[in-house]
């Protein structure tokens, strides 16, 4: 279930350029500069030519209270691309048409925007809105891939109504959301632990992340499984990757348009069950600089993976109406390795850092953090981000609230927001942690604590 959009807010006085680009979804810029400005922060818009016979000069000047600029020959006195560049901590292209996602992957730099994102150092975000075709149409898919790469974040174009009588992916989604992933690139929203990484924090380092949902087969149609969709974790490999990590995925079941959508250079390991996740994790880690444990791994398998499918006892077969038939047989259970207190009692190379997510629930043994806290102590990993899940909580595509405790229990930070803004304020500290533990090679981390109990 989705959230209803609220009104995004962020650190307050950032300086923030808003281009816009030849596209009808231009006519929404306006409303993305007034949430920005009324979000305390300062406004430059540059627009290109083609933006400018969507949307009017004045508008875009008015709402932003500046003057705007188009071309770098504008004022060539002023060298405005570097200013702007300079200028900018951050840089949102909203929307950002196909001519201008070509124009960017070549680099050039033949209008003020496409200068400008040459020239700056500050994060960019782009808002890619066009017809479905030329979204899915392979030079595009190339495009975005290649500039994701690079560290620009993207957000993708949601499906909808086009201008023309179709309907597909290709909107701009809505100022709120876009506006809500720019101002989590500032600072993560909700952390407490301080101000947004440099961008490229994490070069240098290897990261694995694993993702999704284990599945444990009970015969060759059934299995036993979870609600995780791997958002979470391919968040968390989007943000690490965004800040310049080698980042290995380990995945189980995550659906391929979030596979699609990660950032080129993630190299992804597909698995099914616990103790494939196991092994991947294992082999992929034994460089690793650090090791994060976001998906659901089921706890036990069944003890015996039927070779054909089960069937229905036979009188019940043979009286399909019958209420109460004979009971089918228990499937009996066994447990499946714990793959995070594996890692803790025998880290593939010394020093790595080792973060778990907890899923869990309130009961009448206590609330969520009591149950959070006792599995930190536990697990005994370095961190543990304790979330809550429910049916419309945790799980797929909804906001994520974390209380990141140590391993004695003890809370260490807090993120909440969106799956990607949780997972820029999880990076972010992790990116901290390891740059106190030291440069890259293996590094000794402060108060690493005894092995857990299991
Ligand atoms: O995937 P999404 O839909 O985006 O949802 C995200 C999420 C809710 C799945 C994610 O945020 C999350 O909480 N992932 C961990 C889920 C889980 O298995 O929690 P747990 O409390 O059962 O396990 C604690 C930790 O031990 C986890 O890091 C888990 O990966 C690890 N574990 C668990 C069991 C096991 N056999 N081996 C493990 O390594």
């Amino acid at each position: 279930m989705a959230a209803a959009p609220e009104r995004p807010s962020g650190p307050a006085g950032s300086r923030v350029v808003v281009g816009v680009s030849g596209s009808i979804a231009a006519y929404k810029a306006p409303f993305i500069i007034r949430l920005l400005r009324e979000a305390g922060h300062e406004v430059k818009v540059v627009a290109t030519q083609a933006a400018l016979r969507f949307i009017g000069a004045p508008a875009l000047a008015a709402v932003s209270g500046r003057p705007i600029s188009t071309g770098v020959f504008d004022d060539p006195a002023a060298v405005e691309h570097v200013a702007v560049a300079e200028w900018a901590e951050l840089v949102l292209i909203a929307p950002a048409s196909a001519d201008l996602l070509a124009r960017l992957r070549a680099g050039r730099a033949d209008d003020l925007l496409t200068a400008t994102v040459l020239a700056t150092r500050a994060p960019v975000l782009l808002a890619p809105a066009m017809h479905t075709q030329m979204w899915l149409n392979p030079a595009t898919r190339d495009n975005v891939a290649v500039l994701r790469s690079r560290g620009l974040s993207i957000i993708d174009p949601e499906a909808g109504r086009l201008t023309g009588a179709d309907s597909g992916v290709g909107r701009l989604p809505e100022p709120e959301r876009i506006v809500e992933r720019a101002l989590a690139l500032l600072a993560p929203a909700g952390a407490d632990s301080a101000a947004a990484p440099p961008r490229q924090a994490l070069r240098g380092r290897h990261l694995v992340i694993s993702a999704g949902g284990t599945r444990e087969p009970i015969d060759p149609v059934r299995f036993l499984g979870n609600r995780s969709s791997g958002r979470q974790g391919c968040a968390l490999a989007a943000a690490a990757a965004g800040l310049g990590a080698r980042v290995t995925l380990v995945q189980a079941h995550v659906d391929q348009s979030l596979l699609d959508a990660l950032p080129a250079g993630v190299e992804i390991l597909a698995v099914s069950t616990a103790v494939e996740m196991e092994a991947a994790v294992r082999r992929a880690s034994g460089r690793a600089d650090a090791v994060i444990m976001a998906a659901a791994v089921a706890d036990y398998r069944p003890a015996h993976v039927a070779g054909a499918k089960i069937k229905k006892p036979a009188r019940a077969q043979a009286d399909p109406g019958a209420v109460g038939g004979p009971a089918p047989a228990p499937i009996e259970l066994v447990e499946n390795p714990d793959i995070l207190a594996g890692l803790v009692a025998r880290p593939p190379r010394a020093g790595q850092l080792l973060m778990g997510f907890a899923a869990e629930t309130g009961d009448d043994q206590g609330g969520v953090l009591d149950h959070g806290a006792a599995k930190a102590r536990r697990k005994g990993a370095d961190l543990l981000a304790v979330n809550a899940v429910g049916e419309h909580l945790g799980f797929g595509d909804v906001p994520n609230s974390v209380i990141v405790l140590d391993r004695h229990g003890q809370e260490v930070a807090r993120a909440q927001g969106s799956k990607e803004q949780v997972a820029h304020a999880l990076i972010g500290l992790l990116a901290q942690r390891l740059d106190a533990a030291g440069g890259p090679g293996p590094r000794p981390l402060a108060g690493k604590g005894p092995a857990p109990e299991g």
